[in-house]
């Protein structure tokens, strides 16, 4: 596969370490690991979070990257004057959005207030998967791509500096029917299989999406490009995970196709959220919407040749964690879910 040319690093004042970022959504499941990163590297970091009473687990997160040295600010995406007095207040550079679900539709607002404080060098929307230009899901995963699609056109026309990180999926157990991978755990009673199983995906350790999302915004090479996440360790079938996982669990474990129509009959169903994990999946594991194309665009840049030097987690040492997780009593409190499709009629 042709990749693109990748000229030496050069870093510029917008991507200082010393440039304030704000982190949208750090309590959320990918903007923990982008906050994470960023108190990593010591850039002061601003978290935006909605308030709410009672939220135990959602607070206690925000109250761990607190203790690392961030500072909260309360308030929504979707009130613009606050949003620019607070950009302006606090000479925010780079801002991240990592809003899930409906806050997709909320951050054209976000863009509206970025272009009218004129400051912010470097805006990374709320992507974090695959190419969502190239990908081409059936319905209701279609419209959510589409929501994306809107919020990257409206930056490109108003100019904004930009990344787009298409880090693909994260190492977790890609189930069809559950939409937040952090709650579960790999299978231990059968293993579903989409299709023949045998179309490749790229699985991503949360902490390296972090980490390479940091780099790319500490680089002026990645202004205005798309970054994908191609490590070729990382590039597995559902077969090749399942093989691997039961290797690590030393014993083999049922396998249940769930086929194409499967996916398809759970994505007619518009059920959300679920009907869109289905239809993702489908394009995943079925078309093979991460794999299918060359990066070939002038745009595309990809992670490990533009970092060389720095190593990708392993899914090997990801599921290494699993297995402790698996063996440990807390993991009882975790939700082990397969649950396999069965038409009505
Ligand atoms: N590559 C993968 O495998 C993968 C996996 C999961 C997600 N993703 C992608 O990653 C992105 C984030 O998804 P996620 O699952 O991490 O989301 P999430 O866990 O639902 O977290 C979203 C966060 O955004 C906050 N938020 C939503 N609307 C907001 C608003 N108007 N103003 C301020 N904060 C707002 C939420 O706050 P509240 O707590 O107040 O609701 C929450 O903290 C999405 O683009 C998603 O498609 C990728």
């Amino acid at each position: 596969m042709a990749l693109p040319f990748v000229s030496p690093i050069i870093t510029n004042a917008s991507s200082a370490v010393s440039a304030p970022i704000l982190i949208i959504g750090a309590a959320g499941f990918i903007g923990r690991f982008i906050a994470e990163a960023s108190l990593a590297s010591k850039r002061p970091t601003y978290l935006l979070v909605r308030p709410s009473p009672t939220e135990t687990k959602r607070n206690n997160v925000v109250k761990a990257l607190e203790e690392k040295g961030a500072t909260t600010i309360f308030g929504s995406i979707n009130d613009r004057d606050f949003m620019e007095k607070m950009l302006r207040e606090h000479g925010i550079e780079v801002v991240v959005s990592t809003v899930g679900g409906a806050g997709i539709l909320d951050q054209p607002i976000l863009v509206e207030a970025i272009k009218a404080v004129g400051t912010v060098k470097r805006f990374l929307p709320s992507e974090f998967g695959h190419d969502i230009d190239r990908a081409d899901p059936v319905e209701p995963g279609l419209t959510f791509y589409n929501e994306k699609r809107k919020v990257r056109r409206l930056i490109e026309a108003l100019g904004i500096p930009y990344t787009y990180i298409c880090c693909n999926s994260i190492a977790a157990w890609p189930y069809y029917d559950n939409h937040h991978p952090s709650d579960v755990l790999p299978p231990l009673d059968q293993i579903p299989i989409y299709g023949d199983g045998n179309k490749k995906a790229y699985f991503i350790d949360g902490v390296d999406i972090g980490k390479f999302t940091l780099k790319a915004i500490e680089d002026s090479r990645t202004i205005n490009k798309c970054v994908h996440f191609r490590p070729p360790n990382n590039c597995l079938s559902i077969n090749e995970l399942g093989s691997l996982w039961e290797k690590k669990l030393n014993r083999a474990l049922p396998r249940v196709t769930i086929s194409e129509d499967d996916l398809l009959a759970i994505a007619k169903e518009n059920d959300l959220p679920r009907s869109i994990v289905a239809a993702l999946t489908h394009d995943i594991f079925i078309n093979g919407c991460q794999t299918n194309f060359c990066l070939d665009q002038p745009n595309d840049l990809e992670v490990t040749s533009l970092y060389p030097d720095i190593p990708f987690k392993s899914i090997s040492d990801c599921f290494d964690e699993f297995l402790v997780k698996v063996s440990h009593p807390v993991c009882k409190e975790l939700k082990v879910v397969v649950l396999v499709y069965k038409p009505q009629n």
